[in-house]
């Protein structure tokens, strides 16, 4: 674990203006930069980047959050990577604990490094084969392109002086032999590097010049490289996904090098596996539109079937996936070397969404002009329905489900043990949720932690044991949390980190971004600001007299009022007639 004081210190000294610049380029609107937010395709920009309040947030999609966490959702990084980039970038070293996942995450930086200088060399050496040139050459590719996806060239020898290094063994890079001897797992191959999210190296693809067995050789799983986590060509293709809105899964290095060398620039492979849910989930986010573009061959078939089985627990209303299917034969390769951009873009315009493609090829299973072959296609329509989450899709889905079945809807659903609509499953509660007046102060506790000065936070101590039936407990917790921590900390983010991990952390999350929104739509000022807070923090104590009040009737109504309570009495009293009395 790194120290919470640390974080704190690094979000002090970082500028979340900096960390989003240096991926997104920003213009700046008043106090406050803005950008289109590179969290979902839009036209007109919503993102904002507060360098006061040091968070970014988008009005479109909700995106919002601290330098760290954009780090961790731009690029993937987990929070310690997301610290430790941020910490490089002022100059400050994380403290390292001598935990044992903190040594493995030192050694993977070293693996980096072992393979990034293999990636150099296979660089320099195809600059001196007239052979590896050729080939590539040959299969249409520029200089320029060669060079934007780093390809190499592994030469037809054994590398003896690397034999020695372990290192090169954890990479994958060679590849232990009998009598302690290691040689060279790639050899007289086209060197495709393959980049994590981050844009450092993390494997290879290898391919044979030419004919041999087998085609393609490709780094094996290492600390670096879990392929159904990564994806071939995302670094390269981020910015065309961000200006296009989509993004095309195809199953072959060269496929993602060919469309980008026709000026498809928003290609990406798999990593010669499925389709996994992880890459899915990823892509939805950085595309409104994912479209899988496999082989016309029955592997192509086969792999497109599963890409859309891992689809459909990652399904998000308002976005699409779709299914392209090239003529047999054809790759994406030699379809766009064949007949250009346009013709597959017009493909890509009129690929089968996910939806079709899944009730086409269930319908094409059975006889669905017999009772036996309809039941059969609702029965194995069920477990794929059951894995979509998307209200909307499932919903639409089963009524064309129950349609081509020759069934009602609600047949259907009670079948399928779906026992109201899917819609209903978001809780009453948030869609009709009164903004309570603690979750009003909450907010502007989390657009302005220095507020907490102005309220006397013993009184809401004392006062927040007590049952006051409209507040809810997490409320009161999080108003108490946000009071306790905005006296000594004033910065927004670090109060906003403190909660990561925490039950209240999606409460918090939520909080922020509607108070961000009122506070940025209203512009209102630190001393309007102030004056709200102090409007809501009277409300508040008001609410609390008087159920202090109510309880002390309560009590005087059993007969069993101390002289202390009496005085408590009065004084509350006096307090709440005094108020109303300033208001009314
Ligand atoms: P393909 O055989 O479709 O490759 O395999 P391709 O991209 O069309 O290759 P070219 O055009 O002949 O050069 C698709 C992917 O499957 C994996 C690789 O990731 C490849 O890019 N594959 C294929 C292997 O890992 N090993 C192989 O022997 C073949
Ligand atoms: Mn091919």
């Amino acid at each position: 674990m790194i120290p919470q004081s640390f974080i704190e210190d690094l979000l002090a000294r970082v500028d979340v203006v900096d960390v989003v610049e240096s991926y997104v380029p920003l213009k700046r609107s008043g106090s406050n930069f803005s950008a289109r937010c590179p969290f979902h395709n839009e036209k007109t920009p919503s993102f904002t980047v507060s360098q006061t309040k040091q968070f970014y947030h988008c009005f479109g999609c909700g995106a919002h959050g601290t330098a760290i966490s954009f780090l961790m959702e731009y690029q993937g990084m987990g929070f310690i990577d997301a610290v430790k980039d941020l910490a490089a970038r002022v100059g400050m070293t994380v403290p390292e604990p001598s935990a044992p996942k903190e040594k493995a995450g030192g050694a993977d930086e070293d693996l980096i490094g072992v393979v990034a200088r293999a990636a150099r060399f296979y660089k320099q050496q195809l600059k001196e084969s007239e052979k590896a040139i050729g080939y590539l050459k040959g299969r249409g590719l520029s200089g320029e392109i060669a060079a934007r996806y780093g390809l190499g060239y592994a030469p037809d020898d054994w590398q003896a002086d690397y034999a020695k290094s372990t290192a090169l063994s954890k990479a994958g890079l060679v590849i232990d032999g009998n009598e302690g001897r290691r040689y060279d797992r790639f050899r007289d191959r086209v060197m495709f590097p393959i980049q994590n999210q981050r844009g450092s190296i993390i494997g290879f693809g290898g391919r044979v010049i030419g004919k041999g067995e087998p085609k393609y050789l490709n780094s094996p799983e290492t600390p670096l490289f879990e392929k159904g986590r990564e994806l071939y060509g995302l670094v390269q293709a981020r910015a065309g996904i961000r200006q296009y809105g989509v993004v095309v899964v195809v199953e072959g290095y060269m496929d993602v090098v060919a469309l980008a060398q026709a000026g498809v620039e928003y290609a990406v492979a798999t990593l010669g596996t499925a389709t996994t849910p992880w890459q899915v989930q990823k892509l939805l986010k950085q595309a409104d539109r994912v479209v899988f573009c496999f082989d016309g061959d029955t592997a192509g078939q086969r792999a497109a079937w599963r890409a859309l089985e891992n689809s459909l627990g990652q399904l998000v209303d308002g976005r699409q996936i779709g299914f392209l299917f090239l003529p047999e034969g054809e790759d994406p390769d030699s379809y766009v070397r064949a007949r250009g951009k346009e013709a597959f873009e017009a493909l890509l315009a009129a690929a089968t969404p996910l939806s079709e493609y899944m009730l086409q090829e269930l319908g094409s299973r059975v006889n669905m002009r017999s009772a036996e072959g309809r039941a059969k296609f609702l029965q194995d329509a069920k477990p794929l329905l059951a894995q979509i989450k998307a209200p909307m899709l499932s919903l639409v889905l089963r009524k064309q489900i129950a349609g081509l079945a020759d069934v009602s809807q609600a047949e259907l659903d009670a079948r399928y043990g779906i026992q109201t609509p899917v819609t209903s499953r978001v809780p009453r509660r948030q869609v009709a949720e009164k903004p309570s007046l603690l979750r009003h102060l909450a907010e502007m506790l989390l657009v302005s932690p220095g507020l907490a000065r102005l309220a006397d936070i013993e009184r809401f101590r004392a006062f927040a044991g007590i049952a006051v039936p409209e507040f809810s407990r997490s409320e009161v917790d999080l108003v108490a949390e946000l009071l306790e921590m905005g006296v000594d900390s004033p910065h927004v983010q670090a109060v906003v980190e403190r909660f990561r991990g925490k039950p209240l952390e999606s409460m918090v999350g939520r909080f922020q971004a509607s108070g961000l929104l009122a506070w940025e739509s209203r512009e209102l000022d630190e001393d309007a600001l102030k004056k709200a807070f102090l409007g809501a923090w009277q409300s508040i104590d008001q609410r609390l007299s008087k159920s202090r009040i109510d309880a002390l009737l309560e009590k005087s109504r059993k007969g069993s009022l101390s002289e202390e309570d009496k005085a408590l009495y009065r004084s509350l009293v006096g307090n709440a007639a005094g108020d109303h009395a300033s208001t009314g």
